[in-house]
């Protein structure tokens, strides 16, 4: 393991210690967000040493002109990137005439941080002594509102503690600022407006080619001992981008002095432009007459109303609660489900990597997470997403040469088109189509909510099913339809023939849609003229796609009696994982990338991808074969592998491996296994990790309409408990290693399945099994 300094707390992320190599890692770990923006633990004052500054907006995006070595017909033109926004935290401060900087101090002392996730706050607090010998405890608390989703708010307390020191506050927000991944070193910004009153200030900045306009506003008070000093700027710096204010305070040793900054965006997503800075002023406004306690309050309710609804107890075993809890916070931060314009960023608000905000990981691992813990509206809106980008993915699969409608979803996206520039991922990496089809199933069967199918659904199935009736090749030879050079969800083995998931999932999206249309057609007889007008279907076609379907090729191999990952799996020297040296690890960061596309590691679950999501098409035996087969040759890189493989151990009754799985996949940011957490952290797999609780120790599963059960639970915990909205009845379900309760609210009830056998719930009642 890589890392260990986050002290295990059941509520908080700690860390004690100041270590300026730990600092971009703790600045991701203890990002902050309320689902309409978020940003990076970057420090609000100076920091002269290396770190990683990140400050995010939903929704906000560029598009950087793609670069590439040689141009390939079908690239897109840009790769879109999630804006590193203006900066409002900003507070550059002075004590005693010094800048004063944490790298700068021949001493810092006590340095805490702690992200309160119950509570949903930053605090760093800590002890420096500054080179001209003035010794100071600063305490800082941060919060992005969640009731008032444009608000930022700081409490930056400075007490003086040898001598009497004069502090000079220098707030500012700053337009004039840069992404590190920019691919042609330019800025994304251009200020356009700048304007400040009193203790207020506002920079309005336009994005380059998408024009977002933008307002960052500030507005600063400060305190002596609590009690507000009414104080104005005794200068004001402004350039084209960027306001700086300058406070004086003259404070006695002892005597505690802060600034209270609120600070944040308004953004053109939400206002007429033309109204931007009003919109930040009443924001403002607002903050002013509620006040920082009143505000911190209002944060401690709001996330205890998400807590209620989505917290997940495990006794007897810190580092597991704290693993998932941090989980769920970061989901909650990113992605609130209020607006369908919004995705799932792999990287959430936490770093810059992976651009565009939506890959296949919201339909193939977050939107269950979304179903089962909020309204079910959420999980619809991620759906809607999707259908209001099918013109794009049909754009998109056209630009590759695909006719008849057939839609190709991009790889990543931000407005439905492709982002992505690799051509071993873009025009092969399809199996993510089948994901968005795979989606629209498990709503249904999880919400019962069909009519999502016939008003929207129905349309993208028709699409996707099109798409993999003109992808497939008839192969003469075999006198079966094949896919030839793809790429699996392994992406260390590319331009493969047959992927299985790939095949797989491609059979069952026709199947799939054929079934939805004749059922639309029977039940939904207006919604089905129009679609099929609309989309200009007919028997004939259908029976194309019936063709490849029923004729598509699996490789198999009668030696090990396993599906093969791909027609060419058997001839790769199969060496397992344990059997390499542990410091060829990770091969992505060791190896080049020759040496790991002849090899035989997989990166993440491949043909136990489609184990998952076809479970109930393969008996447990054959489970335990591909489980068996696989596994060993898997190196988890990706951070979408271990949850799958936790779930899947633990449906094999193989607790060890299950709760090694889930420590990984729970904690691997915290503890950083792969070794790049100072990029961001991983937030679509949190959601994975949600599901190897529920779905893999609770064994949570939805048949037949009906919720079933085979609760197990690690040795290392005494008991775990989590919530369920099943089709708006609140299910709460607590195992411990003898017994499972299951509690209901409201007032109708409900039957469950443990382990096969009927269990009725009343409502109120606890019903312990
Ligand atoms: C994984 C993909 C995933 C992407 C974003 C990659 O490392 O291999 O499956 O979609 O990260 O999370």
């Amino acid at each position: 393991m890589n890392q260990d300094y986050i002290i295990p707390n059941n509520w908080s992320i700690i860390e004690e210690g100041f270590d300026a190599e730990r600092v971009k890692s703790s600045e991701s770990l203890f990002s902050i967000g309320n689902g309409a923006m978020g940003q990076r633990a970057n420090f609000e004052e100076n920091y002269s040493a290396e770190t990683f500054q990140g400050s995010y907006i939903a929704g906000i995006y560029y598009p950087d002109k793609t670069k590439v070595g040689w141009w390939k017909n079908g690239y897109p033109e840009y790769f879109a990137k999630v804006l590193n926004a203006p900066n409002w935290i900003g507070i550059e401060i002075e004590i005693n005439g010094e800048n004063f900087d944490l790298n700068a101090c021949p001493e810092v002392q006590n340095f805490k941080r702690e992200l309160n996730m119950k509570e949903g706050w930053y605090h760093r607090s800590f002890v420096a002594t500054l080179q001209n010998g003035t010794e100071i405890e600063v305490n800082v608390r941060r919060f992005l509102s969640l009731d008032s989703d444009e608000l930022g708010v700081i409490n930056y307390e400075i007490t003086p503690l040898n001598k009497d020191a004069k502090i000079v506050y220098k707030p500012y927000i700053d337009a004039g600022v840069k992404n590190e991944d920019a691919n042609w070193e330019e800025k994304f910004w251009e200020p356009l407006d700048v304007k400040h009153s009193e203790n207020d200030a506002f920079v309005v900045a336009r994005t380059f080619k998408t024009h977002f306009n933008v307002a960052t506003y500030m507005s600063n008070s400060i305190f002596s001992n609590d009690k507000n000093l009414n104080l104005s700027p005794v200068n004001v710096d402004d350039s084209a981008e960027k306001v700086q204010f300058l406070y004086e305070v003259q404070v006695a040793k002892g005597e505690k002095s802060s600034i209270q900054k609120f600070g944040g965006y308004t953004v053109s997503l939400n206002h007429e432009n033309s109204e931007l800075i009003a919109g930040a002023q009443k924001v403002i406004a607002s903050a002013k007459a509620k006040g920082y306690k009143t505000l911190l309050q209002e944060q401690i309710e709001a996330w205890a109303k998400i807590w209620e609804m989505s917290d997940i107890t495990i006794d007897g075993d810190v580092k597991a609660q704290q693993g998932i809890r941090f989980n769920i916070f970061q989901l909650n931060q990113t992605y609130l489900g209020k607006d369908s314009r919004l995705n799932i960023g792999p990287k959430g608000f936490t770093g810059e990597k992976y651009g565009g905000s939506t890959y296949w990981d919201t339909e193939a691992y977050c939107i269950p997470f979304y179903m089962a813990t909020k309204d079910q509206q959420v999980a619809r809106n991620l759906l809607t997403y999707r259908y209001n980008q099918l013109d794009k993915a049909i754009e998109n699969a056209g630009k590759l040469g695909f006719t008849n409608g057939a839609a190709l979803y991009p790889m990543v996206t931000m407005n439905g088109e492709e982002c992505h520039n690799e051509w071993e991922i873009t025009f092969e990496e399809i199996h993510r189509n089948g994901a968005i089809a795979f989606a629209i199933f498990n709503y249904f069967r999880f919400t019962g909510d069909y009519s999502y199918i016939p008003e929207k659904g129905l349309e993208v199935l028709i699409a996707i099913a099109r798409f993999w009736h003109q992808r497939a090749t008839y192969s003469t030879n075999k006198d079966q339809f094949v896919i030839l050079g793809v790429t699996g969800p392994n992406e260390y083995e590319n331009n493969v023939n047959n992927n299985f998931y790939t095949n797989y999932l491609a059979k069952w999206c026709i199947d799939y849609a054929l079934e939805q249309i004749e059922k639309v057609a029977k039940e939904y007889a207006s919604d089905y003229s129009r679609i099929i007008a609309k989309v200009n279907l007919d028997k004939a076609e259908m029976a194309q796609w019936k063709k490849v379907a029923d004729k598509m090729y699996f490789p198999f191999s009668e030696e090990h009696d396993v599906y093969l990952q791909q027609d060419g799996f058997l001839d790769k020297e199969l060496v397992k994982v344990n059997d390499l040296d542990k410091s060829q690890r990770p091969i992505n960061q060791k190896w080049s990338w020759d040496r790991i596309l002849r090899s035989p590691y997989i990166k993440q679950a491949d043909v136990l991808q489609g184990f998952y999501f076809f479970e109930d098409h393969f008996s447990r035996e054959q489970l335990e074969k591909h489980f068996d087969f696989y596994e060993p040759f898997t190196v988890h890189e990706s951070s979408l592998s271990p949850c799958v493989h936790s779930i899947q151990a633990a449906g094999l009754g193989r607790m060890e491996q299950a709760y090694t799985f889930y420590l990984r996949t729970s904690r691997l940011d915290l503890d950083d296994y792969n070794k790049e957490v100072e990029e961001g952290c991983h937030i679509t797999s949190m959601a994975g990790t949600w599901m190897s609780i529920v779905e893999g120790f609770g064994g949570m599963r939805v048949k037949n309409d009906t919720l079933h059960f085979e609760p197990r639970i690690p040795e290392q915990w005494e008991g775990y408990s989590f919530k369920i909205n099943f089709r708006n009845q609140i299910l709460q379900v607590s195992v411990a290693s003898n017994e499972t309760k299951f509690s209901l609210e409201g007032t109708k009830e409900l039957t469950v399945y443990v382990n096969g056998n009927a269990v009725l719930v009343e409502p109120n009642t606890l019903v312990t099994v």
